[in-house]
């Protein structure tokens, strides 16, 4: 069990949105992420959330997010509830606030929170009674603050400085939390240029305000960029289908071999996940040399150990 000291840099009530980051916090949670990594030859233990409960709350369904903050809370020493919501007392009609406040009387310190709708996070965090945190794990087609973190912090692992770089978000941006949090980030850490490419009727009206290239056309939006993020369709949070058919935008915006040759040599090639195979990504480059989809998720680990340590410090 490695010890380790409390330290005295910027305090983290809770983390809601990139949007509301400031540049030295991220950098502060890359370098503590550094740390753990370094350290995770053996899959060490730590202190920190020693005498701590953190709760998973996921009112929508996740695979990596739940699992490697679960993972993140234990290397911590942290105690870990994941609460099953479908089998919870919500089927009886309870409040979200309610639930929050029993959880709180069973002295849980860190809520991780996903929800179909936008902006609960937020409202768990403004009407919380005790000094409890709330960590946005992803909220409607809002904001996805960890996934960005960690996506930033693979492309800073393999890239080392952003100024140089140019970065495309490719696929379904007016659905996509992580699209929100990634150009929020991206800008922030002072990416030359950050191109978002898809069909017209996937962008957000906001796109513009964004500080972003826009390409409705992939061999255009490719061509010399540094790395490139694929989203997935968000069937779930479309009110009617904007898109032909998978089997078309495949062909118009799905990343294949030979689309990626547009885009440098060394072009890393990332995924939030989960990935549609075929759909926005060609397995051939979903496992090939320049995916790094699955450093992502072991990065994940790192940084929301980062994330909690930070809170609890
Ligand atoms: N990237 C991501 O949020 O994946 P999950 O939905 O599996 O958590």
């Amino acid at each position: 069990m490695k010890k380790v000291k409390k330290n005295e840099f910027t305090e983290l009530q809770h983390l809601l949105s990139i949007k509301e980051m400031d540049v030295a916090l991220i950098n502060e949670i890359f370098s503590s992420a550094d740390k753990f990594l370094r350290n995770n030859k053996s899959i060490n233990k730590y202190d920190i959330l020693e005498g701590k409960t953190v709760c998973n709350l996921f009112f929508e369904n996740s695979t990596r997010t739940q699992t490697t903050f679960e993972i993140a809370a234990k290397r911590l020493s942290a105690d870990v509830i994941n609460l099953d919501i479908a089998t919870s007392s919500q089927s009886k009609g309870e409040s979200i606030l309610d639930l929050i406040n029993n959880l709180i009387a069973m002295s849980v310190n860190i809520f991780v929170v996903r929800h179909s709708k936008p902006g609960i996070p937020e409202l768990i965090a403004h009407n919380i009674k005790n000094n409890a945190h709330v960590i946005n794990a992803g909220d409607g087609n809002k904001e996805h603050p960890t996934q960005a973190l960690l996506d930033a912090y693979t492309i800073r692992s393999f890239k080392k400085e952003f100024s140089g770089l140019k970065v495309a978000i490719v696929g379904d941006i007016e659905h996509s939390r992580v699209a929100k949090s990634e150009i929020y980030i991206l800008n922030k850490l002072g990416t030359k240029e950050v191109r978002v490419i898809g069909p017209e009727s996937l962008m957000p009206k906001s796109i513009k305000e964004l500080n972003v290239k826009i390409f409705n056309n992939m061999e255009e939006g490719l061509l010399d960029v540094d790395a490139v993020l694929m989203l997935r369709i968000q069937k779930e949070r479309m009110r009617k289908n904007t898109i032909p058919s998978e089997k078309e935008y495949f062909k118009s915006f799905g990343l294949t071999k030979d689309r990626l040759k547009q885009a440098k040599k060394d072009c890393l090639v990332l995924h939030p996940g989960p990935i549609n195979r075929g759909v926005e990504i060609d397995s051939l480059v979903a496992d090939g040399d320049q995916s790094v989809i699955l450093e992502q998720v072991k990065n994940g680990i790192a940084i929301r150990m980062a994330v909690m340590e930070k809170m609890i410090n």
